[in-house]
């Protein structure tokens, strides 16, 4: 029988900045899904990659001084970047893509000199608004409030020469795909789009820029640039080999099973993607799936808001599986959910480290104190069950076709559901069999112990094979434990009660999950966060330059002196003045007070020469007074103010001038 075949995406991700957990979400679900195939047995490909092209990406270079190629370079190979999350997070992608890549560019040439000789690209002249950040179009009548829809941020007036894409040829196309067909899930998102985008009618799309370079240029048309959705939506195609010959299994995975998304970019996905498949006479994706978004405090997170989680920083402290377990198990698929690291640790101390880790360890525990490690032969069968024995085995036998309904519904979140209740309900028959008070008396039970503790291993067994997708390491380890070999790890054998042998070498290993303080972990990650937004902030920020002049004859005016410290100290119920007594030359003592005590000790100024402003009119502070001001150089560095007295070389008199 020919192999089932599954192809599977991810959005390509802006390496505009660096990833965040929402990215992240998408990423684990995709690649939860792929998993899943492949141990269901299919031939899965699974794609993601980064979207590298257009004008946001351009001017981000040009504020950091770099090219665009290696602004983006940077963020996607360097350390810490897209690819070493992914590597860090385990994700099993087959193949990534950069929408930079030669082979990559030059089929987007190839697709869009098509779809203009077929006629569904024409050139006319753009007129409209533009939202930079999300590198979209609007018409004045899609704007909310005057802003973008989707951000909310504010658009631009744009007007150029440009090329069009007949998109409202294709509305009544599109609009029967989505109403008539399962293409676009959850079915909520349907309304949606028909509403928002088809219902006021499709208008066509502008896909081509003149007023930026960092885009794929039109080859027959110098000086634009193909528009970045049209460039990144077909990398879905390039990276298979359409139009290239880097890849050649275009034939074989397209069309594409799932394009998983999150809810903002549904819209090209459910429209302008299935319509620009129609003028190639493509086959459309089976599915568009768009999850929903994970919010902090209610809101997007965003780096522009300053408002991100950092994946590492959690996968770091938590474990990758026990991040990617929460994301999956936390939050309905299709839904938006709130991120806290509050719900992260409960969510890891409840089900990983109570249900799943007590399981595991009080199971492999008592196979060990028990029976040294090795049950007996004999022990998989009862004859006189236990009603409990009965539940928990048919519970555990039916698990596999529940998750399956649910992972096929895309809704990983109940998959894992079905599968903590088996948990839950082999934890509750320890209790019901109570294995401790059989021990005591090994001789009359210890057979129906030995049957006890090799259904548990059984069901833990059945729950691993399911968990794979969702914590594949976690799952080695625990396979190890319970002595359970390659070929009873696998789908198949997920559906087959009494696969585990009777006499499997059983070893209580490590924790696998261990318990976390809520309290001391959460103090920690804010630290570290606090470390972070720190690290993120330029080294050294001084005051920008003043724009406005000063005209000599003014700027000669003020005299500049330098001072020499006779005296310091600290002023009087005053937590900011320090008091200086100076010699400025002239014979007599002159007296500044500075708002500087948090910088300077007073006793480390004295003998110091300073510089000083002397002829401001006497100021009085704290009921004293003050002549002249000190002179001093301020900047922030890693977000805290600094400031440095300004000091000249001792040889420099007391009183001379500077100019
Ligand atoms: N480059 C486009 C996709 C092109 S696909 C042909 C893009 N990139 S993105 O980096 O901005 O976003 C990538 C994905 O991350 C999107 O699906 C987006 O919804 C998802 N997420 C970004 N922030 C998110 C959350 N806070 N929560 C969940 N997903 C979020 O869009």
């Amino acid at each position: 029988m020919e192999q089932k075949k599954f192809y599977i995406t991810t959005p390509i991700y802006y390496p505009s900045d660096k990833l965040h957990i929402g990215h992240t979400y998408c990423t684990v679900a995709t690649d939860a899904m792929a998993r899943y195939k492949r141990l269901h047995g299919y031939d899965v490909c699974f794609l993601t990659g980064t979207d590298e092209h257009g004008q946001k990406i351009e001017t981000k270079a040009k504020e950091a001084g770099v090219t665009p190629k290696e602004f983006v370079d940077n963020i996607v190979e360097g350390p810490r970047g897209v690819k070493d999350l992914w590597k860090l997070m385990n994700i099993s992608n087959d193949r990534f893509i950069r929408t930079t890549d030669d082979y990559h560019v030059a089929s987007i040439q190839k697709i869009f000199k098509k779809m203009y000789e077929n006629g569904d690209i024409y050139k006319g002249a753009y007129k409209g608004k533009y939202c930079t950040p999300c590198e979209s179009f609007w018409t004045e009548s899609q704007l909310k409030d005057g802003c973008c829809p989707d951000c909310g941020r504010p658009v631009v007036d744009a007007e150029e020469e440009a090329y069009f894409f007949r998109l409202s040829k294709y509305a009544d196309k599109v609009r029967d795909l989505l109403e008539n067909t399962d293409f676009l899930q959850p079915r909520s998102r349907v309304n949606e789009m028909v509403k928002n985008f088809i219902d006021p009618g499709l208008e066509d799309l502008c896909v081509s820029r003149t007023s930026f370079t960092w885009g794929v240029p039109v080859d027959f048309d110098p000086g634009h640039v193909v528009y970045v959705w049209v460039d990144a939506l077909f990398n879905y195609t390039t990276a298979l080999g359409f139009l290239n010959d880097k890849y050649d299994d275009y034939d074989h995975y397209w069309p594409a099973d799932y394009h998983f998304v999150g809810k903002e970019i549904v819209r090209f996905h459910s429209i302008i993607w299935p319509a620009m498949l129609m003028s190639m006479e493509m086959p459309l994706p089976k599915h568009v799936f768009g999850h929903g978004w994970l919010l902090l405090d209610g809101g997007k997170m965003s780096k522009s808001k300053g408002n991100v989680v950092d994946p590492y920083i959690l996968a770091e402290k938590f474990g990758v599986d026990a991040l990617r377990f929460f994301l999956m198990r936390t939050f309905p698929f299709g839904s938006d959910g709130n991120f806290s690291n509050e719900l992260l640790i409960q969510t890891i101390n409840t089900d990983l480290a109570n249900d799943l880790g007590n399981l595991l360890s009080r199971t492999t525990a008592m196979v060990g104190k028990y029976f040294g490690g090795q049950l007996p032969a004999g022990c998989k069968t009862w004859e006189n069950p236990e009603s409990f024995d009965t539940d928990l085995i048919s519970m555990a036998s039916a698990l596999r076709g529940a998750y399956e309904a649910q992972m096929e519904a895309c809704a990983p979140h109940n998959a894992l559901a079905e599968v903590f209740k088996v948990i839950q309900r082999a934890n509750k028959y320890i209790d019901e069999t109570a294995p401790w008070a059989l021990a005591k008396d090994m001789e009359a039970n210890g057979a129906r112990l030995a049957h006890v503790l090799y259904n548990l291993l059984e069901a833990t067994r059945i729950c691993g094979i399911l968990l794979t997708p969702f914590m594949p390491e976690s799952m080695d380890k625990l396979f190890v434990q319970i002595g359970a070999s390659a070929d009873i790890q696998t789908w198949d054998s997920a559906a087959v009660w009494g696969s585990l042998s009777e006499t499997a070498a059983v070893t209580k290993g490590e924790n696998l999950f261990p318990r976390i303080d809520m309290e001391k972990a959460i103090a920690e990650l804010e630290e570290a966060a606090e470390a972070a937004r720190k690290a993120a902030l330029p080294a050294i920020e001084v005051e920008p330059q003043l724009e406005e002049k000063v005209d000599f004859d003014t700027f000669c005016k003020s005299d500049f002196r330098a001072v020499k410290v006779k005296a310091c100290e600290n002023v009087k119920k005053s937590e900011k003045l320090l008091k200086f007594t100076l010699d400025d030359g002239t014979g007599t003592d002159r007296q500044i007070l500075s708002g500087i005590a948090k910088y300077y000790k007073p006793e480390e100024l004295v003998g110091k020469t300073l510089v000083a402003i002397v002829n401001l009119p006497p100021r009085k502070m704290m009921g004293q007074e003050s002549c002249g001001m000190l002179i001093s150089a301020v900047h922030t560095e890693k977000g805290e103010e600094k400031l440095h007295l300004l000091m000249v070389d001792d040889a420099i008199p007391a009183g001379a001038k500077l100019c």
